[in-house]
């Protein structure tokens, strides 16, 4: 099977690249990788952003999954879970019904050792789940998926390192609830209080058709709610027992979108594949990299020395 190198490289200093090529390469591509990019600040990046993109179709990051702080008006850091963790290969929002469609990452400062952004093409690992068991992904298409989260009030986040330090306050960027239902309800999220605690559920499509490809994309994290792999090298029995007390603290988990379960054998399929599909590059500062959303996954690997990724998201 032919396999797609992920990302597309491309050196500003051998051709500047107008507004039209960067869009039709991408969606050829998947992924872009421009060099020698100058920005000195979020600030700069930010502008940058909005003269590419128009400021309206730029996205707010709201009820998202990592704890992540804005930078400036449309640039957020990339993610500030600590160094050591490995984040799984994901399309950002899946479990929103509006995802945005271009994610971009500057790199203002690489890090001294690994920390890459590991990206995979969710276009080929559907078709390679669709080879593997093409039953699961029946049930994937016709039951779709609900993402489940409880969400910790500020006050509350006495195991806020191990819940990855996210309290709904910090997710959704304000203390007050009825600002929290109404982005809820943007990102077309079920919510629902208990006492202060923000129960979340979502049922959208596991695999999404590509706007401009017509192609079929796997856009899930099941693979990420396996759990006896995770990431810290420990031995797996506790690994297990770890998860699955973090799992009931925190109330995160997925199954189908009717509640059925995903078993663990089709989390794990999911996982070895998204691996199989797994490429890495290193990032040097000034590396703009522009992501088709719903063509390519993304992740972080853990890392030494300081590492400032920015990213602003496309509608
Ligand atoms: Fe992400």
């Amino acid at each position: 099977m032919h396999k797609r190198t992920l990302p597309y490289l491309h050196h500003l200093s051998s051709a500047p690249l107008m507004m039209e090529e960067i869009q039709s390469l991408l969606t050829e591509k998947g992924a872009l990788l421009i060099k020698g990019m100058n920005f000195q600040s979020a600030e700069s990046f930010n502008k940058w952003l909005i003269g590419f993109a128009g400021i309206e179709n730029l996205a707010d990051y709201t009820g998202g999954t990592s704890p992540r702080s804005k930078k400036s008006s449309h640039v957020y850091n990339s993610t500030a879970a600590p160094r050591f963790i490995k984040i799984g290969l994901h399309n950002e929002m899946t479990y929103s019904k509006n995802p945005p469609h271009t994610v971009i990452f500057y790199c203002l400062h690489a890090p001294l050792k690994k920390g890459q952004t590991p990206l995979a093409d969710s276009l080929a690992i559907y078709k390679s789940m669709q080879s593997a068991d093409s039953h699961f992904v029946e049930e994937v298409k016709r039951k779709k998926m609900t993402y489940h989260r409880r969400l910790f009030p500020k006050n509350k986040m006495r195991l806020a390192f191990f819940l990855k330090a996210i309290h709904w306050e910090n997710i959704f960027k304000t203390s007050h609830k009825n600002i929290v239902e109404k982005k809820c309800a943007q990102n077309g999220q079920e919510f629902r209080w208990e006492k202060d605690h923000l129960i979340l559920k979502t049922i959208v499509p596991g695999i999404r058709i590509h706007p401009l490809l017509q192609k079929p994309s796997w856009f899930n994290t099941a693979h990420l709610f396996l759990s006896d792999k995770m990431v810290w090298g420990a031995p797996l029995s506790l690994i297990i027992k770890f998860f699955k007390f973090i799992s009931k603290k925190s109330g995160t988990y997925i199954t189908f979108g009717d509640g059925s379960p995903i078993s663990n054998s089709q989390k794990r399929l999911a996982y070895h594949i998204v691996e199989k599909h797994t490429q890495f590059f290193n990032w040097e500062d000034g590396d703009l990299l522009i992501i088709d959303n719903l063509q390519v996954a993304h992740g972080r690997m853990p890392f030494k020395g300081e590492r400032e990724i920015l990213v602003g998201l496309l509608k």
